[in-house]
């Protein structure tokens, strides 16, 4: 997956984008799977792409791209609600072409979103 790189810094960049790549691939495939009844097959792809998560994640920590906690969870906090915003809008646009199973799912990963907002707000009010 990686592009030609010279530095380590580099490296770890290409590592970061496909690890995160393969992250996403992979539960994809485990849900065709789970689709098809081959219980087994899903579970060893989950684990492959727990394992991808966990080196592209030991990147990112290593490239010391994350900062202090509380700025980065009020980033991601924005972030969250932002996608709340995004999913409404994709739910919006695949109920009008008629989609309804994407339609439910962008209500669903909505949901999901806001709950992840609120979660991320409770620790900023108890820990920091
Ligand atoms: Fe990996
Ligand atoms: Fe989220």
């Amino acid at each position: 997956m990686a592009e030609t790189a010279t530095t380590t810094e580099e490296c770890m960049a290409n590592e970061i984008k496909g690890e995160t790549w393969e992250v996403i691939q992979y539960l994809a495939m485990a849900l065709k799977a789970d689709n098809e009844g081959k219980t087994e097959v899903a579970q060893t792809l989950r684990s492959i792409a727990m394992d991808e998560a966990q080196h592209g994640s030991r990147f990112k920590y290593l490239a010391g791209n994350i900062g202090d906690l509380r700025s980065e969870i009020e980033k991601m906090l924005s972030g969250e609600n932002q996608a709340v915003d995004g999913k409404h809008e994709g739910m919006k646009v695949a109920d009008e072409a008629g989609k309804k199973e994407i339609a439910s799912f962008f209500d669903t990963a909505a949901h999901d979103e806001a709950r992840h907002a609120a979660m991320l707000q409770n620790l900023l009010d108890r820990y920091f």
